[in-house]
């Protein structure tokens, strides 16, 4: 069953090591990798890299899966492949043609979360982060001026949750536009929620790029929840409507 999520254009799905035998012990499961995904997993050398490409093929498949049976095309796992743009970005690939969606993968801890977009012109981001102890030089490092001043108006209980999020959310928007890292993080503005209560509902989080970033045709959305231990957030780029 896929994740709820918050906008009906896009379909999400969280999954962890749990979710099939042999994830968590570095074995794919059966029917699960095509042979050209076979071959690069076996070029992988770090248990925690192995593990989480692994766990993200499992989701983006599991979901693509799932997107494909809803419109009458029932597939088997190893038939649809993960494949990746020059610029690390993924995509979907079935019977040789590029599926037309938008497709976003992250992996933390032990879990993976994706999503996924058929709407024309547009694209999902998805990232998961633990919320675990964050020292103030990361935010002192990659936050904008006004994002570390509202952090440090914020009583300390809450800082490692909203580190978490402000950086789990320029992450989302930076797969969106497809640059990641080689963006510098303070050109993307998150708005510190005031509400982080633990309720487990999306809420919408204001994000600003700087100017030229996004096309003027598009307008970009973002979510984020508490989810156990952990932050998700979900960005969204579509076409303005009217
Ligand atoms: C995108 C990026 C921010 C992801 O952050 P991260 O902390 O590694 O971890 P996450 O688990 O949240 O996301 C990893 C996923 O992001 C996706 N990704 C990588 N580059 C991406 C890009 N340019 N745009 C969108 N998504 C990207 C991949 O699917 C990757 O998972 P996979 O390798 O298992 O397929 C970071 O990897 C990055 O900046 N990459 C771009 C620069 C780069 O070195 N690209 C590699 C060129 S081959």
């Amino acid at each position: 069953m896929l994740f709820p999520s918050p906008h009906p254009d896009i379909l999400c799905l969280l999954q962890s090591l749990d979710a099939a035998p042999g994830l968590a012990d570095d074995l794919a499961p059966a029917g699960l990798l095509a042979s050209e995904e076979r071959e690069r997993y076996a070029t992988f050398r770090a248990p925690k890299r192995r593990r989480d490409w692994l766990l993200g093929r499992w989701t983006a498949k599991q979901l693509a899966r799932q997107y494909l049976d809803a419109r009458g095309a029932q597939r088997h796992a190893d038939e649809i492949l993960v494949r990746a743009d020059g610029d690390g970005s993924p995509y979907l690939s079935l019977d040789g043609a590029r599926l037309p969606v938008s497709l976003s993968i992250s992996h933390s801890g032990r879990y993976s979360f994706c999503a996924l977009t058929d709407q024309p012109g547009a694209a999902a981001g998805a990232d998961v982060e633990m919320i675990e102890p964050r020292p103030l030089s990361l935010a002192e490092q990659f936050f904008a001026a006004q994002e570390l001043a509202a952090l440090l108006a914020r009583p300390q209980a809450e800082r490692d949750l909203l580190i978490t999020l402000v950086w789990s959310a320029k992450e989302a928007f930076l797969k969106c536009i497809k640059e990641g890292l080689r963006v510098d993080t303070r050109a993307v503005t998150v708005a510190l929620p005031e509400q982080t209560a633990a309720a487990e509902v999306w809420r919408p989080l204001a994000v600003t790029a700087r100017a030229g970033l996004v096309h003027a045709d598009l307008r970009y959305q973002c979510w984020w929840r508490r989810e156990g231990g952990m932050v998700l957030t979900l960005g969204l780029l579509l076409e303005k409507k009217g």
